[in-house]
C-alpha cells in the first residue's frame, strides 16, 4: 500500500509533491522518491527510510520542475533500499514511473524484456512498466502507456512522465485507488484525497481501467479505447478525516479494507484460469514435504489465532501433523523439533520479540523456517529461510484485523500448495476450493453490510461486564479472536471457549448476567453447536448467534442473530471473524474507549 502524488502546473512540483507525500506517509514509509521534468531532463531524488530522509536529500540536492511524480513505498517486491525506491525509469532514463499495487505477471514480462535487451536496476515488479512503456514508445507517451497496460495483469495506480513530453502527466488505475484533483491552470493526482486537501477540493475518483492524460489545463480520461466523462466531487473533509478515508478510526477503516487486502494477498498466487495455487519464491519442495514429520506454527496474540485455525486446515488438507504454540511458551520449554520439522512463524509486524527469539531457536535446531509477515524487510522476514508476505498495507490500529484475514489467506494458500505437492487433494476438490477462495472478498463485503445490525446489538450489550464466546472446530480460534478483540479495545472481560468444553467447568459462569456470542454457521457439527446454545440458554444467558442467512433453526433459539453468507466450512473463519471485529469496534466506541490505541498496549511488542 504505497502512496502516490503528482503535479502539473506552474509551481515547483517537487514542493507540492513532498507536501502531499507527508500526508500519505501512513500508507508506508520504507523509502520515498520524487522525479521532475526540468528542461527536458528527468531529475530524481530517492531516499531510504522515513520521508524526512528524502527532505534532507532535497535540501542538499534541490530539484525543481513544473511536472513531477512522487512516491512513498511500502515494499512488496524487493527489500527497502534505494535501488528499489520509486520512481523507476526505463533504459533511457527518459520515462519515469511510480506505482502502487502488484503486477502479477511481472516475472514473465521481465524475462521477455531482458531477452529483448532491457536492463533492470531494481528487484521491483514496477520497473517492468517503465520498460514496457519504453518498448511501445513512439513519441506519444499516452499511447505507449495504453499499449503497455494491455500486457500487465494485477493491480495498479500508476503515474508516468516522459522527459520528451513535459506538458503531459499520464495516470492509470486498476484495483488500486487514484484521484485527480482540479486546480486553476494546474492539476494534481494522488492515492487519496488526504494528500491534496491543502491544494484542491474538486476531485475525480478514477475507475478501474481508466487511463488519463493530464495537462495543466485539461484532463482527458479514456476507458476501453473511448474517451469517458467522470463526475467531479467536492470534498469538504478536514485533514484528520481524510487520513482515515472518512472513517472515524483506523480500526474501522482497516476492517473495511479487508475485501481488498484479501484480494491483494491472492495476487500472483492464485490462478483464476487454472484454479491452482502458485507459491513462487519459497523453497519447499514435494520431496522435502514427503520427508518432514510435522509442521509447527509459532506466533503471538491474533497471529497465534491464525495459526490455530491453520492447524485444522493443514491437517485436513495435507495430513501432516501440525502443532501450534505461543512464542513466549515455546521459548522456555523442551520442545521436540528438528530438521524434520517445518516451523512456520506468523507475525504482522515481523518484529515481535518472542516470535523472533523462537525463530532463532528453531534455526539452531536445524528446522526449515517459513515466515508469514506483513512488513517487508522486518527482522522475522529477513531471518527466516522463506517468507510469504500478506499484502495488507500498514496496519495502524493496535487491534489487528486486516492482517489476521491476510494471514489466514496466506495459510490457506500454503495448505493448498502443500496438498497439491503431496497429492493429498484431488484436482476437483482443489478447483472447488480455489473458486471458494476467489469468492471470499465478495462475501466479506456482504458481511460488512451487517454493520448497522451489529451496531444495534452492540448498543444492547456495551455496558456488560463480561462475555463468553463459543464455537467449535476451526471456528474455535475465531471465538478466541473475537474475545481478544473485545477485551483489548473495550476492556470487557471476555473469554473464548470450545463450546463442547462448557460442561467441563465454564458453564458454572453462566447466568442472566453473562451474554454468550456463538458462532453457529453451517458445519459438520452444526447440531452439536445448537445443543451448546440450548445449554447456555437454559441457564438464562442472552444468546447472540452468528448464523448463515437462511438458518431457520437458530431463529427459534438465539436472542439476536448476525447473518453471514455461506462458504465452504474451511473458509468460514474468514467470514465469521468480520462481525466479531465490528462488534468489538462498536462496543468500544460506545464505551468511549480509545479504539486505535487501547490502554497498556503497543502495536509491535519488541520486548519480552
Ligand atoms: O506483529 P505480530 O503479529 O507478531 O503481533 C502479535 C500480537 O502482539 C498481536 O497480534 C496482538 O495480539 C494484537 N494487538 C491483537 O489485536
Amino acid at each position: 500500500m504505497c502512496g502516490i502524488v503528482g503535479y502539473i502546473g506552474s509551481k515547483n512540483s517537487a514542493e507540492v509533491i513532498y507536501n502531499g507525500l507527508e500526508k500519505l506517509e501512513y500508507r508506508g514509509y520504507d523509502s520515498a522518491g520524487i522525479a521532475v521534468i526540468s528542461k527536458n531532463e528527468i531529475l530524481t531524488r530517492r531516499s531510504v527510510g522515513k520521508l524526512k530522509n528524502l527532505k534532507a536529500n532535497l535540501e542538499t540536492n534541490p530539484i525543481s520542475g513544473n511536472n513531477g511524480i512522487g512516491h512513498t513505498r511500502w515494499a512488496t517486491h524487493g527489500k527497502p533500499c534505494e535501488e528499489n525506491a520509486h520512481p523507476h525509469t526505463d533504459c533511457s532514463g527518459k520515462i519515469v514511473v511510480v506505482h502502487n499495487g502488484i503486477i502479477e505477471n511481472y516475472v514473465s514480462i521481465k524475462k521477455q524484456l531482458i531477452s529483448e535487451g532491457h536492463i533492470f536496476k531494481s528487484e521491483t515488479d514496477t520497473e517492468v512498466i517503465a520498460h514496457l512503456i519504453e518498448k511501445y514508445y513512439k513519441k506519444d507517451v499516452l499511447e505507449a502507456v495504453k499499449s503497455a497496460l494491455k500486457e500487465v495483469r494485477g493491480a495498479y495506480a500508476l503515474a508516468v512522465i516522459c522527459a520528451d513530453e513535459p506538458e503531459r502527466l499520464i495516470v492509470a488505475r486498476y484495483d488500486a485507488p487514484l484521484v485527480v484533483a482540479k486546480g486553476k491552470d494546474e492539476n494534481y493526482i494522488a492515492s487519496d484525497v488526504s494528500a491534496l486537501l491543502n491544494y484542491a477540493r474538486d476531485f475525480i475518483f478514477l475507475e478501474n481501467g481508466d487511463i488519463c492524460e493530464i495537462k495543466k489545463d485539461s484532463i482527458k480520461i479514456f476507458n476501453g479505447g473511448k474517451e469517458v466523462k467522470r463526475e467531479t466531487q467536492k470534498i469538504l473533509w478536514n485533514a484528520v478525516q481524510a487520513e482515515k478515508a472518512g472513517y472515524k478510526h483506523f480500526m474501522l477503516k482497516e476492517i473495511y479494507e479487508q475485501p481488498q487486502t484479501i484480494l491483494d494477498t491472492f495476487r500472483g498466487r492464485l490462478s483464476s484460469e487454472q484454479n491452482t495455487v502458485l507459491l513462487d519464491g519459497i523453497n519447499i519442495t514435494k520431496d522435502y514435504l514427503k520427508e518432514i514429520s510435522k509442521i509447527y506454527i509459532i506466533a503471538c496474540g491474533t497471529s497465534y489465532h491464525a495459526g490455530l485455525t491453520a492447524k485444522f486446515v493443514l491437517e485436513s488438507l495435507t495430513v501432516i501433523p501440525t502443532e501450534v504454540d505461543i512464542a513466549s511458551e515455546f521459548r522456555y520449554r523442551d520442545h521436540v523439533i528438528n530438521e524434520k520439522t517445518l516451523v512456520i512463524f506468523i507475525s504482522q509486524s515481523g518484529e515481535t520479540a518472542d516470535t523472533l527469539a523462537a525463530l532463532r531457536l528453531a534455526k539452531q535446531r536445524g528446522s526449515k523456517t517459513l515466515a508469514i509477515c506483513n512488513v517487508v524487510g522486518s527482522s522475522i522476514s529477513r531471518e527466516a529461510d522463506n517468507v510469504l508476505y500478506t499484502h495488507c498495507g500498514p496496519e495502524i490500529g493496535v487491534a489487528s484485523t486486516k492482517a489476521f484475514t491476510g494471514q489466514l489467506t496466506v495459510l490457506y494458500l500454503i495448505a493448498l500448495d502443500f496438498a497439491t505437492k503431496l497429492d493429498t487433494i484431488s484436482k476437483d476438490k482443489l478447483e472447488t476450493l480455489v473458486k471458494y477462495l476467489w469468492d471470499l472478498p465478495v462475501k466479506v463485503t456482504e458481511c460488512l453490510k451487517q454493520a448497522d445490525a451489529i451496531k444495534k446489538i452492540a448498543k444492547e450489550f456495551h455496558a456488560k461486564k463480561q462475555f463468553i464466546y463459543l464455537a467449535r472446530n476451526l471456528n474455535y480460534p475465531i471465538a478466541l479472536e473475537g474475545a481478544l478483540k473485545l477485551k483489548e479495545i473495550s476492556y470487557i472481560y471476555a473469554e473464548g471457549y470450545a463450546a463442547g468444553e462448557m460442561k467441563h467447568g465454564p458453564i458454572a459462569l453462566i447466568d442472566e448476567t453473562m451474554p454468550v456470542m456463538v458462532i453457529a454457521t453451517k458445519s459438520k457439527i452444526y447440531e452439536k453447536v445448537l445443543s451448546n446454545i440450548e445449554e447456555a440458554k437454559a441457564r438464562g444467558a442472552k444468546i447472540i448467534a452468528i448464523v448463515n442467512a437462511d438458518d431457520k433453526e437458530i431463529a427459534k433459539k438465539a436472542d439476536y442473530r448476525i447473518e453471514v453468507p455461506e462458504t465452504d466450512e474451511i473458509f468460514s473463519p474468514v467470514i465469521n471473524v468480520i462481525p466479531l471485529q465490528l462488534f468489538a469496534y462498536y462496543v468500544s466506541t460506545m464505551r468511549g474507549c480509545d479504539v486505535d490505541q487501547p490502554r497498556n498496549l503497543a502495536k509491535s511488542v519488541t520486548v519480552e
